[in-house]
């Protein structure tokens, strides 16, 4: 009896542990849910698709260097001191997680860690404490996630990070001095928000750059573009196609092609039209050095009037016949070596490595077909066709190309698109449909594409949306219909979505049923429901309501009542309900989803 009392006590006191003892009680991870394996003096800790929510009750074997592959479990959030057991963990992968939020000192202990991998998450923003501990980081890789803003100082602690990973974000602009600590070699910002990138704090910084992707940016082609044009002069490494967004006169004209004056015209406009397109001189050429690759730079025709100069550089300019054969110049991060590909005669293709597959960009081809890609390109990953003259998509015009990541079909004249058509493109995650001559919306139009994630119909003509449109777009997150002649949408249209950004900006909505619509749409939805003819009469009273009942961040943008004409242009915030529906003061409150 008294041994039995004993023997409790001590088992009392060791489930109490101190901090420092921690560790021995906590599970050995390779021993009870991974696989563990040697590999080049590391240990590989193989953890992935295991439905971990935490892993901080385990601790990898001690006094080896090891990487932890994490992804595709359930770490939607990291807490703090999450990995302090993983002390000796170069390398972290958390990709496919759905990782939402990073808690101050998530990353607390992992002092060793080289590498850590957060693409394909849920992130919107990197706070300046995020990566706070991260004091050996040197690459770091956020792709494809929701990443509107960084905060300011967000890298100043990270002093070798080396390689930054920052396409498909929703980045709109960059903090100022936030490479001013960081020596970066690697800059991915493709399939971005950005406009502009100011040389005073930005691009200053980053000079000693080898290379920088900045494709797939709605680029503003104004004045304010000059300094980044200056500093692309400046530099000889590989940066990718920069083609202006706006303004409307150089949409789909590629910046390095542009001179100042197209840029920023003088007032004056008299001596400057003709030379839209003139080429940069060759005094601007920098020559590649022997280490990096010199940009892609389009043949050009020497002028006749000028008499060709003597060429004391021994490489020739890339030109675009060459260009269908560009390999990718991550070289430093690439294991394999290139395999040769095909590309469509009229498009120029290029490709980040061999793995990733190829970027076709067919702008401004004049193509009426998309059959006329011909040959057919290996491994196409991204597709551009934007400003071409298409009509119709045809059911079979995709049929070899369910490889696709991303497909641009902005600014077309597209009125049909063919049953089934994107039907195999289960790997779609973008798909731009701006710009074009879009009436209707059905359920057969986006059938199959179990992948997408942002979808973009704004400026068409888009009058109606039938029910189940969007039922099998389970992923889901950005969808813009702004610019289009809709007045209402289905019930339970967004249901089986993940949207957080919904744009339904100037279209003809006077009024919109929070019941069976706005009610199936998660709490961080942000909605834009501006220029829209909004009725403040009585319907509009509950979606007043679900307004103010939803967080900040919801609602983007003001309502403002276009009729009756005592509430017209008062913004719907600022009336009173009795004002607006004087009769009932019984009007059904639904609050957001939850997610
Ligand atoms: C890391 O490994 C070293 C020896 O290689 C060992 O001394 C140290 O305790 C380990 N640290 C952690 C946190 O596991
Ligand atoms: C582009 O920049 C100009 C000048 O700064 C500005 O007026 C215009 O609104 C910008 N356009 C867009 C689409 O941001
Ligand atoms: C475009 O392609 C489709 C099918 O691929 C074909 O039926 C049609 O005739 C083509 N149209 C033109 C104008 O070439
Ligand atoms: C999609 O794939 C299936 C099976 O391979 C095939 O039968 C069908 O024709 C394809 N659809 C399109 C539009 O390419």
């Amino acid at each position: 009896m008294l041994n039995n009392i004993l023997l409790l006590s001590v088992l009392t006191v060791t489930s109490f542990p101190s901090k420092t003892d921690s560790r021995k009680t906590s599970k050995d991870i390779c021993k009870n849910r991974c696989s563990c394996e040697e590999k080049e003096n590391a240990l590989n800790i193989n953890c992935e698709n295991k439905g971990f929510t935490t892993v901080s009750h385990f601790q990898p074997p001690q006094n080896k260097i090891s990487q932890l592959f994490l992804n595709g479990n359930f770490l939607t959030k990291i807490s703090p001191n999450e990995f302090l057991n993983y002390g000796n963990v170069t390398s972290l992968h958390l990709g496919n997680n759905g990782l939402q939020e990073i808690k101050t000192g998530a990353f607390n202990g992992l002092k060793n860690l080289k590498r850590l991998h957060l693409n394909n998450n849920n992130l919107e923003i990197i706070r300046e404490d995020t990566f706070s501990g991260l004091e050996s980081l040197e690459y770091l890789q956020a792709d494809y996630n929701y990443i509107s803003a960084i905060e300011a100082g967000a890298f100043n602690k990270l002093n070798k990070l080396k390689v930054l990973i920052l396409n498909d974000n929703l980045l709109l602009s960059l903090p100022n001095n936030i490479f001013r600590f960081v020596m970066l070699t690697h800059l991915d910002l493709r399939g971005n928000r950005l406009k502009m990138l100011p040389f005073a704090g930005v691009l200053e910084h980053i000079g000693g750059i080898m290379e920088i992707q900045l494709e797939e940016n709605p680029w503003n082609c104004t004045c304010d573009l000059i300094p980044l044009k200056a500093w692309l002069d400046t530099i000889s490494v590989f940066v990718g196609d920069i083609v202006c967004e706006t303004p409307f006169r150089l949409h789909g004209k590629d910046v390095t092609q542009l001179i100042k004056q197209d840029l920023c015209p003088r007032r004056n406009p008299g001596d400057a039209n003709h030379r839209a397109m003139q080429p940069p001189s060759d005094s601007q050429y920098q020559g590649p050095s022997p280490t990096l690759r010199p940009r892609v730079t389009p043949t050009r025709a020497p002028k006749a009037s000028r008499p060709p100069k003597i060429r004391y550089r021994p490489t020739p300019r890339v030109t675009s016949s060459r260009d269908k054969h560009v390999f990718g110049p991550i070289m430093v991060y690439q294991t394999r070596s290139p395999v040769p590909m095909t590309c469509p005669s009229v498009c120029v293709c290029t490709s980040q490595n061999p793995d990733s597959g190829l970027n076709i960009n067919c702008q401004e081809r004049k193509l009426q077909n998309i059959s006329e890609l011909q040959p057919k390109p290996s491994y196409p990953k991204k597709l551009h066709l934007t400003g071409n003259y298409l009509q119709t998509i045809y059911r079979t015009d995709l049929t070899e190309y369910s490889s696709l990541e991303l497909l641009h079909l902005g600014n077309n004249r597209i009125a049909i698109i063919q049953d089934g058509a994107f039907e195999n493109l289960t790997s779609l995650r973008r798909l731009y449909l701006n710009g074009n001559y879009i009436e209707s919306l059905s359920q057969s139009l986006f059938a199959g594409l179990q992948s997408l994630q942002y979808l973009y119909l704004e400026y068409n003509i888009i009058k109606e949306i039938l029910p189940h449109t969007f039922n099998s777009l389970h992923n889901l997150q950005l969808l813009f219909l702004n610019n289009n002649l809709l007045r209402s949408l289905p019930d339970n249209v967004f249901g089986d979505t993940m949207l957080t950004r919904l744009n339904l900006r100037n279209n003809h909505f006077s009024h919109l049923p929070v019941r069976g619509v706005l009610d199936q749409l998660s709490a961080f939805i942000q909605i834009d429901l501006q220029e829209n003819p909004w009725d403040c009469t009585c319907d509009i009273v509950e979606l007043k309501n679900w307004m103010e009942l939803s967080s900040t961040s919801v609602v983007v943008n003001e309502i403002t009542c276009d009729s009756p004409s005592k509430h017209a242009g008062r913004l719907l915030r600022s009336l009173r309900n009795d004002a607006i529906c004087p009769e009932t003061d019984e009007v059904p409150v639904t609050k957001p989803r939850l997610p």
